[in-house]
């Protein structure tokens, strides 16, 4: 049985379907759907999502690189999450440091 997913992609939207226990992230590929990813086993983060609804399972959550906290908190990593029923998850921005330069305009124009 397939499920669906739909992701939010800053401002995007898709849906897709995911084979049952297909990686989330295989299926996005195999239909094209742009998603961000590099190594594809857990370690780099770049296809880290918060879920919305639904259930992702993590899959060897030992040797990825998420925390207990990230898993409790609805995060899982695309590449190594499969899908139970259906869901939406979103893409986790990570947030800019600011250059030095910016802090000290933004203490100027406070004065
Ligand atoms: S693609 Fe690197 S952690 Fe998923």
């Amino acid at each position: 049985m397939n499920n669906s997913i739909k992701v939010l992609n800053e401002g995007n939207e898709h849906w897709f379907e995911v084979d049952d226990k297909e990686l989330i992230l295989d299926a996005a590929i195999r239909q094209q759907v742009p998603i961000p990813y590099t190594c594809r086993n857990g370690t780099c983060r770049t296809c880290l999502y918060q879920v919305v609804e639904g259930t992702l399972v993590q899959e060897d959550a030992d040797i990825c690189m998420i925390s207990e906290q990230e898993l409790e908190a609805g995060r899982r990593l695309l590449c190594m999450s499969t899908l139970q029923g259906d869901a939406v998850i979103e893409k986790v921005v990570r947030k800019r440091r600011r250059t030095e330069g910016e802090v000290t305009n933004l203490g100027a124009s406070a004065i």
